[in-house]
């Protein structure tokens, strides 16, 4: 990698594509993770101690403690669009911005999010495990029975960018909307989606599926218990794309051991990659490995986005996706 004196230095923590590296590599002096396993807390401190931006994923968490010898930090740009990963405050203390890729994911994850649905309602992971154990020896009135999505009740936790997204795709389907969101949305966009705003509880005795797309924090952190799921209808589906953590996996893994609820399709998990060998044990569950907006066209974007910050940040410019503007105005 090319080295002199007025290139910022910045440090990668993740593999990325190679189009993404050749673009950085115009401007800046990397040090780049390539294929070795993921840094620790206290190699991300050392590694940060000299450089004036980074390019991050969800996976690794920017804490108070990682920023201590951080002096020329200006950004971390994260590829994602969550940000439950950095502590906002800690880096605007240091006046170091926090940026994400929002918008270019959108319709990937929305897509996701309802292939996962009628992956969940109908069976499919169950039924494809099942054939490719021999198991089907004849067409059967009663076989693989699952539930409807089409003229349903969908509840979506979580109206922002991409349950909205969701919205558009289910009006498709005639399905009724129902939403629960920290703000209620205008009356202009509630009928656009033709969108019924209601409270948790309601939403949860009134879906047939419920899906999750609202962000991680501290306060939705097992927002979905053992007391939401006993609300739930013993028919209904969950749907988790939104983060770990959100679901308490454990009591999840419970309700659908005893048909509480009917099924389950989660995208992330508590903890992931690791999961509980009780998820994995209950038959009537779909799994993805956290895939949402993993096409190729859209990581490429994501990609993009995240380097567009980064370099914003490090020329002193304000940055696109900036969520921290008090970092940027204190320069
Ligand atoms: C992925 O989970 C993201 O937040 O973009």
């Amino acid at each position: 990698m090319k080295n002199s004196i007025n290139r910022p230095r910045i440090l990668i923590t993740h593999p990325i594509f190679q189009e993404g590296l050749d673009r950085l590599e115009q401007h800046c002096d990397i040090e780049y993770i390539g294929d070795r396993p993921a840094y620790s807390p206290q190699e991300l401190l050392e590694k940060l101690s000299d450089k004036e931006g980074a390019l991050f994923t969800p996976s690794e968490k920017v804490t108070s403690d990682i920023l201590q010898q951080a002096k020329n930090l200006k950004i971390i740009s994260n590829i994602a669009v969550g940000y439950n990963n950095f502590d906002l405050e800690a880096m605007t203390q240091k006046n170091i911005m926090g940026t994400n890729t929002p918008d270019v994911l959108t319709d990937t994850t929305a897509d996701l999010g309802f292939a996962l649905l009628m992956a969940t309602a109908r069976r499919m992971s169950e039924s494809e495990r099942w054939m490719r154990n021999g198991q089907w020896l004849k067409w059967e009135l009663g076989g693989m029975l699952g539930v409807d999505v089409h003229h349903t009740t969908l509840g979506i936790m979580g109206m922002g960018r991409i349950g909205q997204a969701l919205a558009k795709r289910a009006l498709g389907f005639d399905m009724k909307i129902i939403y629960h969101n920290r703000t209620r949305l205008s009356a202009d966009v509630e009928s656009e989606y033709q969108a019924k705003y209601v409270d948790k509880e309601t939403l949860l005795k009134q879906a047939d599926h419920v899906i999750l797309v609202m962000p991680y924090s501290p306060e939705s952190h097992h927002f979905i218990g053992a007391r939401e799921l006993e609300l739930m209808k013993p028919t209904a589906t969950l749907i988790n794309i939104a983060r770990g953590g959100i679901v308490d996996d454990q009591a999840l893994a419970s309700a659908l051991k005893n048909n509480r609820i009917f099924a389950a399709g989660l995208d992330v998990f508590e903890g992931e990659p690791d999961l509980i060998s009780e998820l994995l044990q209950v038959p009537n569950i779909v799994l993805t490995p956290h895939i949402g907006s993993a096409s190729k066209m859209t990581r490429y974007a994501m990609m993009n986005l995240a380097i567009d910050n980064l370099l914003a940040g490090l020329h002193g410019e304000k940055p696109k996706n900036l969520l921290n503007p008090e970092a940027f105005q204190r320069l």
